[in-house]
Order: C-alpha cells, then structure tokens, then sequence
C-alpha cells in the first residue's frame, strides 16, 4: 500500500480514496495495478476511527500508511528492521486511475525498473533494495505463470499445481513466506522468484548488490530501513489546508 501510495501522487493517502470531489473520474483504487490486488483498507479504516476518537484532525491518511508499513515491517522482521520514519504528511484531495501507470509492473525489464523509480528520485540500488519486499506477501499467478519454465523446476512443479486458476494466490517467497529478511535475493540467485521484476535483478548490473544483499548478514535490513525512509518523502504535502491538503477524517473519502 504504502508503495503504491507513494509512487503515485506522493506519500498522500490517495491511493486510498473510493471517491473524490473530480466527478466521473476513477480512483487510484480502480487502476490496473491496484485493483484486485492491494488489500488491507479496512485495517487503515479501522486505525484511522481509533485515531479520530482519540485525537481528532491530527493523523493524516497517509501517516497512518507509513506507520503501518513501519509497524508491518518490525513485526515481519521479527523485530529486526527499524525504520525511522517521519510524520507530518498530509492527505491529498485527488486521485485519478489512469495515473497509476506510473507504477511499474511484474512484466517490465530491469530498464523500466530503474526508469520508474528514478522518476521518482530513486536510484537503481533502492530498487533492488526495496524489491526485497516480494520476501513476504502473496501474489496471483497470472502474473508469472507464462514463466514456469525459466523457474527453478521443483518450485514451477509446484507452483503449476497451485495454479488451476490464474486469480489463485501464492506465497511470494517459498522458503520462508511469512518472515521480513534477505531470503528473496537468495531466491533471486536461484530462480526461485516470481515475476520478470524479480528474475531481472540477476542482470550484470545488479547482480553484485544481489549477492551482497543474500550473503552478508544485516546489510539489506539496514539498507530497507533508509530506502522505505527515503520513498516516504517522495512527494509529500506538508502544507494543510492549501494546495490542496488536509487531514481527511476518513481514508476513503475527501473532506467535504
Ligand atoms: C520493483 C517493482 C515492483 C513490482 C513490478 C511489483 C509487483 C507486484 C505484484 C504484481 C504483486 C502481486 C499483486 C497481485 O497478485 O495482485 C506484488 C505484491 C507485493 N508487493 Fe510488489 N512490486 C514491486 C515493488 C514492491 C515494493 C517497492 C514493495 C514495498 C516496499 C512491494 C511490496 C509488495 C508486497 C508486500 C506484496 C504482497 C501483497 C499481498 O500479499 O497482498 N513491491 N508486487
């Protein structure tokens, strides 16, 4: 979420709006790359009431993202991964489908890779850092299952028998699904990942940091801490009330 949030629009919360003031327009949400695929709405819905209870107009949408996406990570991580990351977004007031071509996408090349974050003011060495991320978390099998035969062949066996549909939705990382670590560059090394985004990372050009990032113990957490620091500030609105900002008082819907 956070991702996809920042990428477009800045870190501002629009990634979560149902509904804006810009009728006929499509949200974010509704994109190609969101919809179907980004959940946990409910958990920013239900942190958000908690926070609205306690202390009104205060905490934006999109810290409540960043926060999460904190929080996810020291939990996942088995409490290893730290990132300090700043407060003081605030939530803009737009948000448009088509926009969300700036994400890049399972099927791009390490070129489109690097273009799409540089864009975004990220160099090709946080890509690769913050690809570690597909270390946990699910993702449905069109999106890999014309790869079958360039994975490693246990892993495409595998796979292939858990994907009789192509919404089915399998383990991102096979060796430790649910744990935050460096395990997806390992995978990467062995052709056990998922998508073109991922296998790309064993290019020449990127492969020395793949390796760094699998064998030596503690470098990638630290690397994720700064990298998830750094694509926080992508664009964010710091000014309330003017161009266009607030602190909404619910996630999915602008202050009217
Ligand atoms: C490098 C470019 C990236 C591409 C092309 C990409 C693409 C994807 C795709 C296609 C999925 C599966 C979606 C589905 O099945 O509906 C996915 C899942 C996921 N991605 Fe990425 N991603 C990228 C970078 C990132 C980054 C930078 C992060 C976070 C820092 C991230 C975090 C995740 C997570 C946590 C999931 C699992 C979500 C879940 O289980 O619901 N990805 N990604």
């Amino acid at each position: 979420l956070f991702f996809h949030d920042c990428f477009v629009r800045g870190c501002d919360g629009s990634v979560l709006l149902n509904t804006t003031n810009s009728k006929n327009s499509d949200t974010e949400r509704e994109g190609p790359p969101n919809q179907n695929s980004l959940r946990g709405f409910e958990v920013v819905d239900e942190a958000k009431a908690a926070i609205e209870a306690a202390c009104p107009d205060t905490v934006s949408c999109a810290d409540i993202v960043a926060y999460a996406a904190r929080d996810a990570s020291y939990f996942l991580s088995d409490r290893k991964i730290n990132i300090q990351m700043p407060g003081g977004r605030y939530d803009g007031r737009e948000s448009f489908s088509n926009e969300t071509d700036q994400l890049p996408g399972p099927f791009s090349n390490l070129t489109a890779l690097q273009g799409s974050f540089a864009a975004k003011g990220l160099t090709s060495d946080e890509m690769v850092t913050l690809s570690g991320a597909h270390t946990i978390g699910r993702a449905r099998c069109l999106f890999f299952s014309s790869r079958f035969s360039e994975m490693d062949s246990a892993l495409a066996a595998k796979l292939r028998a858990q994907c009789g549909n192509d919404n089915n939705n399998v383990n991102q990382d096979d060796v430790t699904p649910d744990v935050l670590d460096k395990q997806y560059y390992q995978n990467v090394v062995d052709k056990k990942v998922l998508f073109t985004s991922d296998a790309v990372l064993n290019s020449t050009e990127t492969i020395t940091q793949v390796t760094e990032n699998a064998n030596m113990a503690g470098a990638w957490e630290r690397k994720f801490e700064k990298a998830m620091e750094t694509m926080g500030k992508i664009g964010v609105k710091t000014i309330g009330n003017q161009q266009g900002a607030e602190i909404r008082k619910v996630c999915w819907r602008v202050n009217s």
